[in-house]
């Protein structure tokens, strides 16, 4: 096969932490990423490119085939489903936590709570298997904004430092889940081209464990 293997990277803050993990297993490209406005990258390795894609789209692309792997925030996988994949590892990187969160010392009140955030399903799910009926406002950004407007009481997003949260009169209230950047892969390319694949996962798994086992 001649085609190059392809691995679509999520954009912004797990791309920052990605690049150095790829560059510890020998992946480097040939352009800096963070001043370019390419989306195609070729690498050191000529049989390897990576593409630079909003992380929603990042499934997407390894689910249809057209990228061979990807790596992508496990919000993302949650909200939008991991069919077609393998996600043979956790790569331990853009660590965060998808939270409740709302306006200082609130209270639920009534019956109902309106509830704004970017992952309808998984929120959804979240506050059905709690028991109570939230009515979902589905937002594409700044889910902090909707409290203080009233278009909402509470948001379901990503929290990291907390920083956005504080600036903006809001506190964490909930975990609903522990979020990292995971490894995936599509399926019919892990039996295609199993050898090219399973040694980069195999060196990126050495490398994340020795990242784990260092003392901190
Ligand atoms: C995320 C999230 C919060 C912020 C939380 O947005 O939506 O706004 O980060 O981080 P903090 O706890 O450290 O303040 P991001 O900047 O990733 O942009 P996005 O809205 O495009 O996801």
């Amino acid at each position: 096969m001649n085609e190059k293997l392809t691995i679509a990277l999520t954009k912004g803050r797990i791309l920052k932490e990605t690049l150095p993990l790829l560059a510890s297993v020998g992946i480097v490209p040939l352009d800096d990423i963070g001043s370019s406005r390419k989306l195609v990258f070729e690498t050191n390795r000529n049989d390897l490119q990576l593409v630079i894609l909003r992380g929603t789209d990042v499934p997407t692309y390894v689910r249809y085939g057209a990228a061979d792997m990807g790596v992508v925030g496990k919000d993302i996988l949650m909200e939008h489903g991991s069919e077609g994949l393998y996600e043979p590892l956790d790569l331990g990187i853009a660590r965060c936590r998808l939270m409740t969160a709302g306006p200082l010392g609130w209270q639920h009140i009534g019956a109902r709570i309106r509830v704004a955030t970017k992952f309808v399903n998984i929120t959804r799910e979240y506050f059905s298997r709690q028991g109570v009926h939230a009515d979902l406002i589905k937002l594409y950004g700044a889910m902090e904004l909707a409290p203080m407007m009233n278009l909402a009481d509470l948001i379901v997003d990503i929290v990291d430092t907390g920083n956005t949260l504080r600036a903006n009169g809001m506190e964490p209230l909930e975990e609903i889940a522990a979020i990292s950047s995971r490894l995936v892969v599509n399926k019919a390319a892990m039996r295609s081209r199993y050898t090219a694949i399973s040694q980069i996962i195999e060196e990126l798994t050495a490398v994340v464990k020795e990242g784990e086992d260092a003392p901190a």
